[in-house]
């Protein structure tokens, strides 16, 4: 079996939906088993943000997904990353959890696994590529193969409509006030990362079976 991970922060709720997507593409690929995983809340934003209806009701929708652990992370032969963006960058969520993996980077325990990112943005040009390029960053460090969405089986991002989504990885935008939802061609390109991600990670475990079984 291929271990796919999709471990996701999503404050109102955006990125949780494209991560069911991303999953729903992973588990349509054969002997695949998909783990869905949140990203611990920092307890700063949580009191920051606790006035929001919005905010509340996105967490309570996730309240039943376990929490990453670096276990979830070991068992992974492909791991997706999910989020937002803030500034153009990644959430510093998922850059507290990433700074948590000193021990796993120290023994090159996520070398050779695939990984693919994901993110959400208020507009158009407010991050879509950046936030995936940028996160890209610490992965590369951990050794980990990237995984994009290109263009060839991604016809739907071939356009010049206001839909997420870029060869770097999928996107949705949110609005500058979240009212807005996943469209199907955003789910179709995370839906498109879960399946790629899949099937890379699935090769690159063969080699790295028959890399450690080399004399
Ligand atoms: C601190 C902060 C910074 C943000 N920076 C940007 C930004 O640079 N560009 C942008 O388009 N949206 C920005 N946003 C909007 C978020 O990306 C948006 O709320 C998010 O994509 C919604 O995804 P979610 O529902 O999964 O949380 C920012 C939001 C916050 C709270």
């Amino acid at each position: 079996m291929t271990n796919v991970l999709i471990a996701f922060y999503s404050t109102y709720g955006h990125i949780h939906r494209m991560a069911l997507a991303v999953a729903e593409g992973a588990e349509g690929v054969p002997a695949t088993t998909v783990q869905l995983r949140r990203i611990a809340e920092l307890e700063e934003a949580r009191k920051a943000l606790a006035g929001q209806d919005a905010y509340l009701r996105a967490q309570q929708a996730q309240a039943e997904i376990p929490v990453v652990t670096h276990d979830d992370l070991r068992w992974a032969d492909g791991i997706a990353w999910g989020t937002p963006t803030r500034y153009g960058n990644m959430s510093a969520q998922m850059k507290q959890f990433i700074d948590t993996t000193g021990g796993l980077w120290l023994k090159g325990e996520l070398e050779d696994k695939a990984t693919g990112i994901f993110t959400s943005t208020g507009t158009i040009h407010g991050g879509q590529e950046t936030t995936i390029l940028t996160a890209l960053v610490p992965l590369v460090h951990l050794g980990m193969v990237f995984v994009g969405t290109p263009y060839g089986q991604n016809p739907q991002i071939l356009v010049t409509d206001g839909i997420g989504g870029s060869p770097y990885g999928p996107g949705t935008l949110a609005g500058t006030d979240g009212s807005r939802q996943p469209v199907e061609a955003e789910l179709t390109t995370a839906r498109n990362l879960g399946s790629r991600l899949a099937r890379v990670a699935g090769c690159l475990k063969h080699l790295r079976s028959s890399h450690a079984s080399a004399p």
